[in-house]
């Protein structure tokens, strides 16, 4: 195992709450890698700094050997991290074809020019962007809507093409907020099953989510936050049993969060 991504000692207060307080830990190359934790615990602001959105106060963030902390997000973002949000983000009025070029043409080296004179380059940019877009859709299920608008799609499936387009410039790591917020209970086995077929294609994913069942499910190794700290980290099993996690994170009995676990979390 090799760390794609390297966490140390993150920090980030705001008017003296200490949101991140010292955070370390690693994403592995290939790994499902699970951040958890009660609310206000530091989670959307660890992975905000991460992606650029949001400026740590101190501390490394390591991708493929490259300290990227206090880069700008479209700079990480092409240096290989791509980030989905909470609340989708699709364009709504155009259809899926176009939405995945966009996402392509964000990070391909064609320039306005290339694009106006239809250059040799920007054709093969383009033709290039196309192979890839079909092949992603086919992956997360929604190839019949190719050709139809993003807005005629359900949440979920929206979710799923948000994941594709952040997928499109082929990143190194891809991050995802809350990827099954929202998103209907029947539905949610269908985003677990891409998720396991894109990272059984080698992707790797850290994955910010509140439904406990469904990151023990997918994940390889899960970090458990609470208060802008690490509280626990290993693997989905390890952490289920975790006395303090089942105290701390969930607040309740072992009995209370096994059942907890069990049901829709
Ligand atoms: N922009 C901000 N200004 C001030 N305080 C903030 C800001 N963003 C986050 N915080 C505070 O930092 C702490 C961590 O918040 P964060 O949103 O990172 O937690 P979280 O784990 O993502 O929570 P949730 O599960 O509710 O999404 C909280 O106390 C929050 O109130
Ligand atoms: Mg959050």
């Amino acid at each position: 195992m090799t760390a794609l991504l390297e966490i140390r000692d993150l920090r980030k207060s705001f008017a003296g709450v200490h949101a991140v307080d010292g955070v370390s830990f690693t994403v592995e190359q290939g790994s499902i890698t699970g951040l958890i934790g009660p609310n206000g615990s530091g989670k959307s602001t660890t992975i905000d700094c991460i992606a650029g959105f949001q400026k740590a106060d101190g501390g490394r963030v390591v991708l493929a050997g490259t300290d990227i902390a206090g880069r700008s997000a479209h700079q990480i973002a092409r240096a290989g991290l791509m980030r989905t949000f909470q609340t989708v983000r699709v364009y709504e009025n155009l259809p899926l074809r176009d939405n995945l070029a966009i996402a392509a043409q964000q990070f391909d080296d064609a320039t306005w020019s290339d694009e106006l004179f239809r250059t040799r380059r920007y054709r093969r940019a383009a033709a290039a962007a196309e192979t890839r877009a079909r092949e992603l859709i086919e992956l997360v299920g929604l190839a019949r809507y190719y050709d139809a608008d993003a807005g005629i799609l359900s949440y979920g499936q929206k979710k799923l093409l948000a994941l594709a387009a952040a997928l499109m410039p082929r990143p190194r790591i891809v991050v995802l907020d809350e990827p099954v917020a929202g998103v209907n209970p029947t539905r949610i086995r269908d985003v677990e099953d891409v998720l396991r077929k894109l990272n059984a294609g080698g992707e790797t994913f850290l994955i910010v989510e509140h439904n406990v069942e469904f990151i023990t499910n997918l994940c390889h190794h899960v970090i458990v936050l609470d208060q802008g700290r690490k509280l626990a980290e290993g693997t989905a099993a390890a952490i289920h049993t975790d006395p303090r996690v089942l105290e701390a994170y969930l607040g309740m009995t072992p009995e209370m969060a096994e059942a907890e676990m069990r049901g829709a979390a």
